[in-house]
């Protein structure tokens, strides 16, 4: 049964699990013959990166994790965006996969990357579960994308509306009377 304040269900727990498996045999192909660094970025990715991850059948494939907040509290992209926690290992030379939920404005994305290609990586890919292209604001385009959706309020799976509706296990579209 759906939550109570979910209008709609976007994506089920199979069909997460079917689009997942889907973009971690691409990962896999790109990056057979070479070791990535898979960076997450919290809090939003965590469900999908677990999972994602987990698939993986790299020989080297090192996890590290950055925070950044545009949001804060609010439902709008201030625009600026800020790191809250930084990447522990050193990307030098090296082929870098950033995991994220969804790329909106894509300010976040833009400067997540500028910062990982400033700290010298080889090569910066990103991974959406989500993309919202008629949002964008930076031109910033994902190279692994899960599902391309219209300008709807998703929660769930890691997604959040104030904090709330990350534990569900299923994507859905949450009720404007919510956040409106
Ligand atoms: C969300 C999401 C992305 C960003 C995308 O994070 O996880 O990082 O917004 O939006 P953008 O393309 O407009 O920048 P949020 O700041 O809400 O933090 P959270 O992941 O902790 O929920």
């Amino acid at each position: 049964m759906l939550h109570k304040d979910v209008f709609e269900q976007l994506m089920s727990e199979e069909e997460i699990e079917k689009t997942v498996s889907e973009i971690a045999a691409k990962i896999n192909e790109d990056y057979s013959d070479r070791p990535l660094v898979v960076v997450g970025v919290l809090k939003g990715s965590v469900m999908f990166l677990a999972d994602l991850y987990r698939k993986l059948e790299l020989d080297e494939c090192q996890l590290d994790f950055m925070a950044a907040s545009s949001y804060g509290s609010s439902a709008v992209s201030s625009g600026s965006v800020r790191i809250t926690k930084d990447i522990d290992c050193n990307v030098k030379e090296r082929d870098v996969l950033i995991v994220e939920d969804i790329l909106d404005t894509g300010n976040t994305l833009s400067f997540i990357k500028e910062h990982l290609l400033e700290k010298g990586a080889a090569s910066v890919r990103i991974c959406t579960l989500f993309d919202k292209p008629d949002r964008r604001k930076k031109p910033i385009k994902a190279d692994y994308t899960g599902k391309v959706i219209d300008d709807l309020f998703i929660v769930g799976y890691g997604l959040d509306y104030s904090e709330r509706y990350r534990n569900l296990p299923y994507v859905g579209v949450l009720r404007s009377e919510i956040y409106s």
